[in-house]
């Protein structure tokens, strides 16, 4: 038989069966367990639609409030794990304290019951509840202050705000972000869900399935591209430098973050959400210039990369939301991780249900077999 084709970044290559999310890349159509994003980011909120991912339905209004209940009983973290996070180096990236705490959760609980559904629940509360907290935990433990605790009379994206910034957030901040963790929370297979997927096949626990998925994410090329758009955004400074911005990047090969997407031939289905959750949260806090850079620069764009396909991302305006939110911007992809927690968990207990390992093959590519020489004979 003909021998197997390589195709790099496993690009059209099906490394898995699913039922939890589909992407028509030619119709900008993305949807959770046949759900529309549009719907979901307009009508759910983020725990129903976690819940949904991993449990395949919209939970029943009992189902519901039964699981915001034990998430909220499970938001605290152990006192030994923020003395952990006090000795990070308060220089390094929210991502690499996140992972590093995300595995640590491995340490206090049992790993023996893999395929008790009670066991999955409680992984499942566990990581969605504990993880917006080190988030926040980090945050302040790196400017010199202890974590403040969860407040329980707050929802999930309003506690995780007020952990963050000290203050109970406004509800309209609290509505968007919360539909920002709901248009995060699952795409198909990516790098990091593969990860995930990947970690989850070898049957460890799935503080180690989620602590590798939040390793992946942490890329450029991943997650990491919402910081880095705004950082071009500011190296470009105004509208009228856009243009040879642009020129000089295309010229230099450069990539455009936040542009792009193996999926998508159109402009991400999430990226015209955000605009529009944006241009809401201008309306009420105030414009933000950055804002007409990045319109103009979607413009400009759209001439010169639009006929190859590539179009605004996800992460091209999720960040001008979180900036506006008054969010740090290296804390911008340890959210991701918070949304994305709940998709990583929806692909871990499918891999659980029909599971073999992951152990593809390769095209060797080395010397053919030689012997060894002893060191004074080598050239
Ligand atoms: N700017 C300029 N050119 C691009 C871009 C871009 N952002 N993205 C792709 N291209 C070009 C690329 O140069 C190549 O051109 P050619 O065929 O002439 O060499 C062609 O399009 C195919 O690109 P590729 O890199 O082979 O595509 P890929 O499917 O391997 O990569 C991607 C997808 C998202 C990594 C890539 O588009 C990229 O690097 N984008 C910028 C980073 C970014 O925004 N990442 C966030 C992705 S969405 C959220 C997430 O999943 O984390």
């Amino acid at each position: 038989s003909a021998p197997p084709t390589f195709r790099p970044g496993l690009e059209g290559v099906p490394a898995t069966q699913s039922a939890i999310c589909d992407i028509e890349g030619q119709r900008g159509l993305l949807t959770y367990r046949g759900y529309p994003i549009e719907q979901l980011a307009s009508y759910s909120s983020f725990l129903e639609t976690a819940y949904l991912l991993i449990w395949g339905e919209l939970p029943t209004i009992f189902q519901l409030r039964e699981f915001e209940q034990e998430v909220q009983m499970h938001r605290r973290v152990s006192f030994r794990i923020r003395d952990m996070m006090k000795c990070f180096p308060a220089s390094g990236h929210p991502m690499d304290a996140l992972q590093a705490s995300a595995a640590s959760l491995g340490l206090f609980y049992s790993r023996r019951a893999l395929y008790d559904p009670q066991y999955i629940t409680e992984a499942v509360v566990r990581l969605i509840a504990k993880i917006p907290t080190m988030v926040a935990a980090f945050q302040l433990i790196r400017k010199g202050q202890d974590p403040i605790q969860p407040r329980d009379d707050l929802a999930y994206s309003a506690n995780f705000l007020y952990m963050l910034t000290e203050r109970e957030p406004d509800p309209l901040a609290a509505r968007i972000f919360d539909a920002c963790l709901i248009l995060h929370a699952e795409h198909s297979l990516n790098a990091s869900t593969f990860s995930a997927r990947v970690t989850a096949s070898t049957l460890t626990d799935p503080y180690a399935v989620v602590a590798s998925a939040v390793g992946t994410l942490a890329g450029p090329l991943h997650g990491g591209a919402n910081e880095d758009v705004l950082d071009m955004l500011d190296q470009i400074g105004s509208i009228d430098q856009v243009e040879p911005w642009l020129d000089r990047a295309i010229a230099q090969k450069q990539k455009i973050m936040g542009f792009g997407h193996r999926e998508y031939r159109v402009k991400d289905p999430r990226a015209v959400i955000l605009q529009g959750l944006a241009e809401e949260l201008f309306q009420r806090f105030g414009h933000d210039a950055m804002y007409d850079v990045a319109l103009k620069l979607e413009e400009v764009a759209e001439r010169r990369l639009g006929p190859k396909g590539i179009f605004p991302n996800v992460d091209f305006y999720s960040g001008l939301v979180y900036r506006k939110l008054g969010i740090p911007r290296d804390l911008f992809t340890p959210i991701f991780a918070i949304a994305r927690t709940a998709g990583w968990l929806a692909h871990w207990k499918e891999q659980l249900g029909a599971n073999r390992i992951y152990r593809p093959s390769q095209i060797y590519t080395g010397p053919t077999e030689r012997g060894w020489l002893p060191l004074e004979s080598r050239p």
